[in-house]
């Protein structure tokens, strides 16, 4: 018989900046319900991956002299680090800059193109880089920004392919409201019904005023608007358009989960685009809140954007996961503070969790020289511990299929918290003492690590590693991730005789002073594009790059040059064009040097081109090489460049 299947995906995240908590968020919740559904014996997609096209993200690389592709490049890396770190496992990870899906892209936009609802226009209106988002004349603000964001829109007049989305109005609310579980939770629904009932109005879907995307197969000049791109993400990887093998097994996708930043794009954009090209819409859209970070938006400019691998070196990926699941109820928003992140990992996962489970062991040990007492019937004070699972088990599933994680960890929580009441009320160190009580002592024991492993099913979603080493002192050879999470209600599975093997705490409890420090840190810092991960208490020499012959070095060609010209390249805060004089020939450099210098100081100036450079184009200019400098303030991008002390000829080679 076939396998149930499950797919669920997160948003693609853009590859403009490094990922911060509010990308781990969205990833480990659908981490955990993935890992969840497949103790359930479903078979599994789980989908992540990256948004590398569009107009942002052409406009960050540049700006960093840099190209859009290499850009991408590093950044994908820091996002695969930081999922390895946290033990996701999805299946797949899709880049919007491979063949696969620019191909699936192309075929999709043809699709709704041959069906008649994409046609030619002019689009006049504002639009909202760092969104991504077309604005109309009534919602852009009376100071021009935009509404979402808040950040000041730019004007645009283009020619534009437009999708015929007022055409699913009608279409769209009726799905809505026939199908209840769509959109959730309630209130971003009602929301998203007063949206579609104030009007749709066709949309525009491809742009001519930059080049970074994929281009409209039968006019390549037009790009084809980003989200068109980014939405497509989610069929591109199981195969579209073929319809066969993980496109048959897999689509419609069970839950998109989201930000309910983009919540708009997921449940008028994409059902109403799926419906052009004839295909099922997904079973739901879950929209999750936002996080800020001691009461204030997470933003660089406000440098307290927390990077998720210096919250793992210190605390480790569990308590990290456990913390954004267990805080807020998925769906509202919640405040991320470093205070209520340690306290909550000294009490919940130190104190309750870890205490248990160390001491119950323990006395495994002491008591019954590591083996597990035979004693599957629980006596008369384990029954309060036997119903208290088997009413986790009940309110399991339907958490799960509302994606109310803290609900199963606070019910986790009650049973261990029960289980702790319970050895302290029956006191096996005082039956111990008395050799005819042994069974007694035997039955409590055997109850209480019964419920240890009911309590290492239920948290192996949230907690992998933590579960995998409960279930390894436990004594269990098994695979844990071979269980089924049902075993859970059958009282009395774990098998006496069994030998524990009690090794390291599970949570060490952590230090106030440590972890205030961290937290001065932490907020100074803020994450930067591309900063190196540094460990703390780490080496602090900078990494030695390996070494190269001098021949190698001989084929880098630096001359010195004269600055002739200077000016600010239009439309860019941080770049320079420079016309620079090597006497045996001219050279334009386009530099992003305009936060450290105004183009008159540069003037006469000698600097160091690496002048066989490949050129590149920046904003539209070629830079015919590249000029040297050394950063004087990372945090600002403050560098100076490199000149000399002394009159050097221009076009001088350094050696
Ligand atoms: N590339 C688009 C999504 C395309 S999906 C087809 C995008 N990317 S993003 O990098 O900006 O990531 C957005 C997602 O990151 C949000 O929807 C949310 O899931 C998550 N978060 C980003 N900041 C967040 C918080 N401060 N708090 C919680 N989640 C946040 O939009």
């Amino acid at each position: 018989m076939a396998k149930n299947t499950f797919y669920v995906t997160t948003p693609i995240y853009y590859v403009n900046d490094i990922p911060h908590i509010g990308h781990a968020y969205t990833t480990i919740a659908a981490d955990v319900l993935a890992r969840y559904k497949r103790l359930s014996g479903y078979d599994v997609f789980f989908l992540t991956g990256t948004d590398e096209h569009g107009q942002k993200i052409e406009r960050t690389a540049l700006e960093s002299g840099e190209q859009p592709q290499s850009l991408a490049d590093r950044v994908v890396e820091r996002f695969k680090e930081l999922w390895a770190r946290l033990n996701i496992s999805y299946n797949d990870f899709i880049r919007t800059t491979e063949l696969r899906h620019k191909e699936a892209v192309r075929a999709f936009f043809q699709k709704v193109y041959q069906q008649g609802d994409i046609y030619l226009g002019d689009y006049e209106g504002w639009y909202c880089t760092p969104c991504e988002s077309f604005i109309t004349e009534t919602q852009v603000s009376l100071e021009n920004n935009c509404p979402d964001c808040g950040r000041p829109a730019e004007r645009v007049k283009e020619k534009s392919f437009f999708f015929r989305m007022s055409k699913y109005q009608e279409p769209l609310l009726d799905h809505i409201e026939k199908n209840p579980a769509f959109i959730q939770p309630v209130s971003r629904r009602n929301e998203i019904i007063s949206f579609v009932k104030g009007g749709l109005k066709d949309l525009s879907i491809s742009r001519t005023s930059f080049r970074w995307g994929i281009p409209v197969p039968f006019q390549p000049d037009h790009i084809i608007y980003v989200w068109f791109d980014a939405l497509t993400n989610y069929i591109s990887a199981i195969g579209y358009p073929g319809n066969q093998g993980l496109f048959q097994n897999f689509w419609p996708a069970d839950v998109h989960l989201v930000g309910k930043d983009i919540l708009r794009f997921h449940t008028v954009y994409w059902p109403t685009f799926l419906m052009a090209a004839g295909l099922p819409l997904p079973k739901k859209v879950f929209a999750h809140g936002w996080w800020t970070v001691e009461g204030k938006k997470m933003s660089k400019s406000l440098r307290n954007v927390v990077d998720p691998n210096r919250l793992i070196d210190t605390y480790g990926a569990d308590a990290v996961r456990y913390f954004l699941l267990r805080e807020v109820p998925f769906g509202l928003d919640g405040d991320f503070s470093h205070e209520t992140f340690i306290q909550r990992i000294n009490s919940d996962l130190a104190n309750d969790l870890g205490n248990l489970f160390n001491r119950s062991l323990v006395m495994i040990k002491k008591y019954f020289g590591g083996r597990l007492p035979t004693a599957s019937t629980p006596g008369d004070g384990a029954i309060l511990l036997k119903s208290k699972a088997e009413e986790l088990y009940q309110e399991l599933e339907p958490a799960f299929n509302e994606l109310a994680f803290n609900k199963v960890l606070t019910r986790a929580w009650e049973l261990i918290n029960i289980t702790n009441k319970y050895i302290d009320s029956s006191a096996p160190w005082v039956l111990a003492k008395e050799p005819a009580r042994k069974s007694e002592l035997g039955q409590v024991l055997y109850s209480v690590m019964e419920t240890l492993r009911i309590i290492t099913l239920t948290l192996a979603p949230f907690m992998p590693s933590t579960a995998e080493e409960m279930w390894y002192q436990l004594g269990r050879e098994e695979d844990l991730w071979g269980q089924q999470i049902n075993s859970i209600k059958d009282w009395g599975l774990s098998p006496a005789g069994i030998e524990v093997r009690p090794r390291k705490q599970l949570f060490p409890r952590l230090e106030r002073d440590i972890s205030l420090k961290f937290k001065e840190e932490i907020t100074d810092r803020g994450a930067a594009l591309i900063p190196e991960p540094q460990a703390p208490g780490s080496d602090p020499r900078p990494p030695i790059p390996s070494l190269i012959s001098l021949a190698q070095f001989q084929q880098v060609d630096l001359r010195t040059a004269r600055v002739l010209e200077a000016e600010v390249v239009k439309g860019s805060k941080k770049l320079i064009k420079l016309k620079l004089d090597l006497d045996y020939e001219k050279r334009t450099v386009v530099a992003g040097i305009a936060q450290s210098y105004q183009p008159e100081e540069l003037l006469g100036k000698t600097v160091i081109l690496v002048a066989n450079l490949e050129p590149t184009k920046l904003m539209g200019i070629e830079s015919q090489g590249m000029i040297l400098a050394a950063d004087t303030d990372e945090a600002t991008g403050k560098l100076a460049l490199a000149t000399f002390t002394d009159q050097v000829k221009p076009g001088t080679r350094l050696r």
